[in-house]
């Protein structure tokens, strides 16, 4: 254990050490995950699914940069409505679905790509993947991106999160969600552990507020009785759970992972 004569002395000559720190690293930022699909080699007329599309927004830029056909599913009908509005301001061949990773409405065999951007947290992995895996044709493949938990997310943090964020608890797990992918067939290519990259890289770009997130987990914190009573405890811990969030990922709590399956042949 460092003694109090050494911390105040390291911290006396730790200048260069901060300085070192103040650079950047060049941190990927999410432009890089449209990157890797284009370095997997769709070619045109492939079929995507986006599963969990939200707006479909990726949908559309994915179908229109590689000229694919596509699906855009949403287990939500706000989200459904949200994706169809979009889908047509952007006049692009996609379909919008409703529907859920754990019975995907499609044909066994019957889709060359599945990009699943931070959705396998809401789900039940172990079904979820065996569906991806059953539509997915012989060699197709699926880029995820999710948000695991490391052993440094102590139990009652995980709780909070999986709770106020509507998580299923098993899924934030990197062992089960490589066991699922494993028992489904699905065979890892790559995968990449991002850690607080992303975030790093929208701080550095300004399009993420770290200390607007801050400075509202203090205030909830200090006037939680009163937010509660005035918006609801689900609305604010869903405030709680989605600040963290970022947060967590910076400390080393939370790991951003994306993993790159091919289903077998
Ligand atoms: C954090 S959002 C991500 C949306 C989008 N993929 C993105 O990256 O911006 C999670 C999405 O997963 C969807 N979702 C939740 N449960 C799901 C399930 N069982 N199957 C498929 N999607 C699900 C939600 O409705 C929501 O749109």
């Amino acid at each position: 254990m460092t003694s109090v004569e050494d911390l105040y002395e390291i911290w006396s000559r730790d200048s260069e050490l901060r300085e070192t720190l103040k650079q950047t690293l060049e941190p990927r930022g999410t432009e890089w995950l449209f990157e890797l699909f284009a370095s997997l080699g769709p070619r045109a007329g492939d079929v995507l699914v986006d599963v969990g599309c939200r707006d479909a927004k990726h949908a559309i830029r994915l179908v229109r940069e590689h000229e694919l056909r596509g699906y855009a599913l949403d287990p939500l009908p706000l989200h459904v409505e949200l994706a169809k509005a979009e889908v047509d301001q952007a006049g692009v061949e996609l379909t919008v679905l409703e529907g859920a990773i754990e019975a995907l409405p499609f044909d066994d065999h019957s889709v060359d790509w599945i990009w699943c951007r931070d959705v396998l947290v809401h789900t039940d992995v172990r079904r979820g993947l065996a569906e991806c895996a059953r539509v997915l044709r012989p060699r197709g493949r699926m880029l995820t991106y999710v948000t695991l938990a490391t052993d440094r997310l102590e139990p009652r943090e995980r709780n909070l999160l999986v709770h106020a964020t509507a998580l299923v608890p098993e899924s934030l797990d990197p062992a089960q969600i490589e066991a699922a992918a494993g028992a489904a067939g699905l065979q890892e290519i790559a995968v990449h552990r991002l850690a607080g990259e992303w975030r790093e890289r929208m701080i550095e770009d300004d399009s993420w507020n770290a200390a607007e997130a801050l400075l509202m987990l203090s205030r909830v914190q200090r006037r939680e009785d009163a937010l509660v009573e005035a918006y609801g405890a689900a609305a604010v811990d869903a405030v709680r759970g989605g600040q963290l969030w970022g947060v967590y990922q910076m400390i080393g709590k939370l790991c951003p992972t994306v993993y790159v399956w091919e289903r077998d042949a």
